[in-house]
């Protein structure tokens, strides 16, 4: 939600918080700023974005802390942007987070004086007590602590403290070891460019941070955190000459796709080979699987919940992670829940497992992003392997996701036995062919930037599926408002004629899913209603099969099961190519942010 940035180091500070900003700004970027340790403490903040942040070539200080902000308590104003202060000006705070009984903290620091509407500003006033009372910083920050309540990844500063204090409670929080420093981040592409070598923080972690290394402690214990080698780079979290990381993300799911599933489908004995550290024997026992998730990772367990069916005896329930409710009666122990999340920090998604697992049920995540909160607390996890994804809106992990949710109902229905080895070899070709599927399709780029230039003006735009078509149809509907605001909305095919066929008019153009796997033939009637009454329609078709019906088909080569996933990415340069029209700010949607970490 929002961005965390510290240095202590040789560099100049200012400059690697600043770039550390630029590089978490996808987490919020509703105002940004930063606090500077010299001879005085100097804050410099503003609403706005990073690269409005004026500060002054002069400024040489070799340690800080800057942040970045997406509001959840008051408005994006000056005095509402982190870091926060105390009464002296002399400690600095950067929050990432809520601290839910911030309302009662202040009325009991009654003398101290409030500049912002903000829950943060409490943590520099608690911690300037502890400090008036003898502590150094980093007891001084542990006592405030233990007065907070809500989940938090803080950093501190102070004028006379040679060093970073950092904590981390539900929010992520990862320090970088370089040769030329110490970096903090709420996640590694904070300072990639700049080391490799990370540890991430636990929760109950405080650390403090010096130019040369890092002491952790834990409930008042000193603990070890092991540094661990980052596998990608700087180079994988540039824009690689794209004008958008969108569009460089779209671009990178073959490699992404080969990347999920590498070493992981045995050609030989025809099966996918995952690494799941659940037993067997649970996995042989359970006759349900709940899959919980938020946004694009909802429409992912969606299009699971599709391809498990035929290929498994269990039954699969998808939930939308902030409404997820498990009842009294129901057999825990025999259930599997599956958090899809890209970014394993969604406040939704891990309320729903921290639910899942209270009632005793088997958990297991399907992410991105190794070291991420999730990871911690579920019982296994995959990971999709994607590389980082750092445009707002989710594109390439969708794909990925999806992959491995099929991979793994793969594994479970071999398990089982409940799966035909003819149906598993179809299954696993038409995985090992996705990837060259989706190349055909985003090689055939210029044909949908120009239908997405026709129709960018239009009133609304409506996407509509049956089966695989579905989920797709919610994601590509999804897409679009996301970053184009236009007004879209995806629809079950056969329920537009109970209802949304009133909004159809001759500018409002509707996409079809008209897919292998989609049960097509039923949609075409849709179709049909829709041309009969003026409204333009979009075929998304299996290659060599255009509809006559429908004005414009985009062709998706023929890839059974898997065939609306590959439209999707046709949907996805649509999307894409209609904000362009539309001059949005495509990688930092208005009122939007990548990571959410409040419920
Ligand atoms: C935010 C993002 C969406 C994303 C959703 C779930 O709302 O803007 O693009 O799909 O969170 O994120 P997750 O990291 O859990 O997949």
């Amino acid at each position: 939600m929002c961005g965390i940035t510290g240095y202590i180091g040789e560099h100049t500070s200012s400059a690697v918080l600043k770039t550390g900003l630029q590089n978490l700004e996808y987490r919020g970027y509703d105002s940004a700023g930063i606090a500077l340790v010299g001879d005085e403490l100097q804050v410099y903040k503003q609403q706005g974005t990073i690269d409005g942040l004026s500060i002054p070539t002069t400024e040489t200080a070799t340690h800080g802390i800057g942040h970045t902000r997406w509001s959840t308590h008051g408005e994006p104003t000056d005095e509402n942007a982190h870091p926060h202060t105390d009464c002296s000006g002399d400690v600095a705070v950067v929050h990432n987070g809520i601290i839910s009984n911030y309302d009662d903290l202040k009325q009991e620091l009654g003398g101290h004086l409030f500049e912002s509407e903000t829950d943060t500003e409490v943590i520099p006033h608690l911690i300037e007590e502890e400090l008036t009372a003898g502590a150094d910083l980093r007891a001084a920050v542990m006592r405030a602590l233990t007065r907070l309540e809500g989940s938090f990844a803080i950093a501190v500063t102070h004028v006379e403290y040679d060093g970073i204090v950092a904590a981390r409670q539900d929010s992520p929080l990862v320090i970088g070891h370089g040769d030329e420093g110490m970096y903090l981040g709420s996640d590694v592409t904070a300072f990639v460019e700049y080391t490799q070598q990370v540890s991430y923080l636990e929760d109950g972690d405080v650390a403090h941070i010096d130019a040369t290394g890092m002491t952790v402690f834990n409930d008042g214990e000193r603990v070890t955190r092991s540094v661990q080698t980052v596998d990608w780079d700087a180079t994988a979290a540039g824009k690689a000459g794209h004008d958008h990381y969108m569009h460089k993300e779209i671009h990178e799911q073959p490699t992404a796709l080969r990347q999920a599933i590498s070493g992981r489908i045995d050609e030989l004995a025809g099966h996918a080979t995952l690494e799941v550290d659940l037993r067997d024997a649970f996995l042989e026992s359970i006759d349900e699987i709940h899959i919980v998730a938020c946004g694009t990772s909802y429409h992912a367990g969606l299009y699971a919940k599709e391809l498990f069916e035929p290929l498994t005896d269990v039954s699969v329930r998808v939930d939308l992670a902030s409404e997820y409710r498990v009842h009294d009666g129901h057999d825990t122990q025999r259930t599997l829940v599956i958090a899809v999340t890209q970014s394993g920090e969604t406040a939704d998604t891990l309320t729903a497992i921290r639910q899942a697992k209270s009632c005793g049920m088997t958990t297991l995540a399907i992410t991105n992003t190794v070291g991420s909160t999730i990871t911690r607390e579920v019982d296994d996890a995959l990971f999709i392997k994607a590389g980082p994804e750092i445009g707002v809106a989710a594109t390439k992990t969708f794909v990925s996701q999806v992959t491995i949710l099929a991979l793994f109902g793969t594994y479970l229905s071999r398990l089982r036995g409940t799966l035909a080895a003819g149906d598993a070899a179809d299954l696993l070709a038409n995985i090992r062919q996705l990837p060259s599927a989706v190349q055909i399709v985003l090689d055939a780029e210029s044909q949908i930037q120009r239908l997405a230039s026709q129709y960018a003006d239009s009133e609304a735009f409506f996407f509509i599926g049956r089966a695989l078509g579905y989920p797709v149809a919610l994601e590509s509907a999804l897409k679009l408002k996301e970053i184009s605001y236009a007004h879209a909305e995806g629809f079950a095919a056969g329920e537009l004629k109970h209802g949304p066929l009133a909004l159809v008019t001759e500018d409002t153009p509707v996409i079809a899913l008209l897919n292998s796997g989609a049960i097509a033939d039923q949609t075409r009637t849709n179709v049909k209603e829709v041309e009969a009454r003026g409204g333009p329609v979009v075929g998304l078709t299996t290659t060599g099969q255009p509809d006559s019906f429908c004005r414009h088909t985009i062709e998706i080569p023929e890839l059974g099961r898997l065939e609306p996933l590959v439209s999707n990415v046709a949907l996805q340069l649509f999307a894409y190519h209609v904000a362009n029209e539309l001059g949005r700010s495509i990688d930092k949607p208005r009122n939007l942010a990548k990571s959410v970490t409040v419920e």
